[in-house]
C-alpha cells in the first residue's frame, strides 16, 4: 500500500518536472508570453507582419525599454515572432 502511494507520488513528481520543461520549440512562445507581457499585453503583436530584421530591431527597442532578454533568449524570441508574426513570404518558407 505504502509502496503504491510512493510510486504514485513519484509519477506525479516526474509529470510535474516534465511540465516545467516544455520542448525547446515552445521556449520562444513561453518567453514571449512571460517576458513580453511585463509592460503591455500581447495585443501589441496582433496583426503584425514584420520581417526578421524588423523584429530584431523591435526587440532591441523593447530591451532598451528594459525588457530582460539574454542573447540566447533573443534568438528564440526572434524565431518565434518571425514564424508567427512574420511577413507572409517568410511564413510560407517555414
Ligand atoms: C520594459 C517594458 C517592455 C517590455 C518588457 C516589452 N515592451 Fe514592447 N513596448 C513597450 C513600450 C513602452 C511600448 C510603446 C512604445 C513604443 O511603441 O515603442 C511597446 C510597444 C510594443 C509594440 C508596438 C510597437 C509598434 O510600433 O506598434 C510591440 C509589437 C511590442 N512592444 C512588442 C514587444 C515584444 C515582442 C516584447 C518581448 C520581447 C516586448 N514588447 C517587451 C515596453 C516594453
Amino acid at each position: 500500500m505504502l509502496v503504491r502511494i510512493a510510486a504514485g507520488m513519484l509519477t506525479l513528481t516526474l509529470a510535474a518536472a516534465a511540465w516545467n520543461e516544455p520542448p525547446a520549440k515552445n521556449r520562444g512562445r513561453e518567453l514571449v508570453e512571460n517576458v513580453c507581457t511585463y509592460c503591455h499585453n500581447l495585443d501589441r503583436l496582433r496583426g503584425k507582419e514584420l520581417s526578421r530584421e524588423e523584429w530584431r530591431g523591435l526587440i532591441k527597442g523593447m530591451i532598451s525599454e528594459g525588457a530582460p532578454v539574454t542573447d540566447q533568449e533573443f534568438s528564440m524570441i526572434l524565431d518565434y515572432l518571425v514564424t508567427n508574426y512574420g511577413r507572409r513570404p517568410a511564413r510560407e518558407q517555414q
